[in-house]
């Protein structure tokens, strides 16, 4: 590793028995950069991200089981707010099961990128996935307006940020719009589900106040410890999690293979490499009609992006806030708990490689017993307080 050694910042422990943790000048500069996240960006596609009339017809629409076809199933179904907005299962579970695991939605609308291989470029163009997936609420553009019309709060709701909805016979263009508005008000909500600051957070702030982080040698701040100082020193260091685990989100974003054996029932599953056609052949992405910034930043990368051998098989690295929240771990749910997956790391035990290229950076680095309970004690740490209840309670009860 070529880290400059020549600053060796020292967080010494108020009990002398332990050992100190020494930091490098670069570990010091990504610790810095993993903290409190703050506001989401801003969306300029969707001119309705931060009105407040949207956020609540997004609310409504969240937890309304009537969206599906067979009327039971809402977005919340899967996304349990005491749950982290996941649902705790391997698989998800809609009209039938899924293939791959529920994502939370804390702190989503901070990703350029959604679901596990990226497929959507917009919170809102995502929103109609599930409505319309088989597998999920297996709902039609028809059912879903019939509902809205049919039903005087969502309509009411939808007339005061949209306007009128207009008259049926729809054509075509005029479902579309519609459709597209719901996404929107359902992302409109969905900016809501950030959480607020983390024990590692707190300890971040602190350290960047104090100035030098050598003159905070010993403090160790409520929940976040001793031990969870080592994880953090292992975290961006020896146990490479810094290389793909960056910044803000402790998540580069971007979109890596790393090989986990898929369950073996299931069929291959391509990830990025086949997300980034139907990406670009979504009538609702960035660069489309519905956008509200066809020419922005985020549609031209859009229409830039071309598909790589090396993406294929390759899952947004997650976030790793809230992971005490968001049990089971990884894109089908491989890993029951966190020692799972730290096990993995250390071992690669199970890997496979992809009929293409597993990553390359990412390798086999035999963690010892407690540079993993320092990892975990690390990764406890980063739960943050959850969201406004407001936005947590189901709104037709
Ligand atoms: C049947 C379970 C199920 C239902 C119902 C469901 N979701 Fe999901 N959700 C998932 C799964 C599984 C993923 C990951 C999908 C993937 O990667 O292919 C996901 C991913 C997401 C993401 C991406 C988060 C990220 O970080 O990229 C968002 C946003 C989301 N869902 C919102 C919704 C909304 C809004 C609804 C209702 C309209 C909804 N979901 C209904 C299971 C569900
Ligand atoms: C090469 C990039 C890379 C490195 C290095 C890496 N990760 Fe990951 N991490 C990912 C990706 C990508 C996933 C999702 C993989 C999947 O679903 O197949 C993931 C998943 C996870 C998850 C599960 C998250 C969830 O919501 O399911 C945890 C926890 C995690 N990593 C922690 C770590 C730790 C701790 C380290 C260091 C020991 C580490 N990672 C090293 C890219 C990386």
């Amino acid at each position: 590793m070529e880290h400059r050694t020549s600053i060796i910042v020292t967080l010494a422990f108020l009990c002398a028995c332990e050992p100190s943790v020494q930091l490098t000048n670069s570990q010091v500069n990504l610790i810095k950069e993993m903290g409190f996240p703050g506001a989401p960006p801003l969306d300029p596609t969707n001119r309705y991200a931060d009105d407040a009339g949207a956020a609540g017809l997004g609310h409504a629409l969240f937890f309304d089981p009537n969206l599906s076809r067979n009327g039971e199933i809402s977005c919340a179904t899967c996304h349990l707010p005491e749950r982290g907005f996941t649902d705790g299962l391997a698989l998800n579970l809609g009209l039938s099961q899924g293939v791959r695991n529920t994502l939370s939605l804390l702190d989503c609308a901070h990703q350029q990128w959604f679901n596990w291989d990226g497929q959507f470029d917009s919170l809102w163009s995502q929103a109609h996935g599930p409505m319309l997936h088989p597998r999920e609420m297996g709902s039609s553009y028809e059912h879903i307006i019939d509902r809205v019309r049919g039903e005087p709060i969502l309509c009411n709701q939808y007339e005061k940020v949209f306007g009128l909805l207009p008259q049926p016979p729809l054509t075509e263009s005029q479902s579309e719009t519609i459709v597209a508005n719901l996404g929107k008000a359902i992302a409109a909500y969905e900016r809501k589900l950030v959480t607020g600051r983390s024990p590692f957070d707190r300890w971040v702030e602190r350290w960047k106040q104090v100035g030098a982080p050598s003159d905070l040698a010993g403090v160790t701040l409520g929940g976040f410890s001793a031990a969870a100082q080592q994880g953090l020193a292992t975290f961006t260091s020896r146990g490479e999690c810094w290389k793909c685990h960056v910044g803000p989100l402790l998540s580069d974003g971007e979109f890596h293979a790393l090989g986990a054996a898929p369950r073996n029932d299931l069929i291959a599953d391509s990830a990025r490499f086949g997300a980034i056609a139907k990406l670009q052949s979504n009538r609702y992405r960035s660069s489309g009609a519905h956008s509200d910034a066809a020419q922005g930043e985020q549609a031209k990368i859009v229409e830039a992006l071309v598909a790589r051998s090396d993406q294929w098989g390759a899952f947004r690295t997650p976030t790793l806030r809230n992971i005490g929240k968001t049990s089971p771990y990884f894109h089908q749910g491989q890993f029951a708990t966190l020692p799972e997956v730290l096990h993995f790391y250390s071992t690669l035990e199970g890997a496979v490689t992809m009929d293409h290229h597993r990553e390359s950076v990412l390798r086999k680095t035999d963690l010892s017993p407690d540079e993993i309970a320092g990892l975990l004690a690390f990764l406890k740490t980063l739960d943050g307080d959850d969201p406004p209840i407001q936005w947590t309670i189901n709104p037709w009860n």
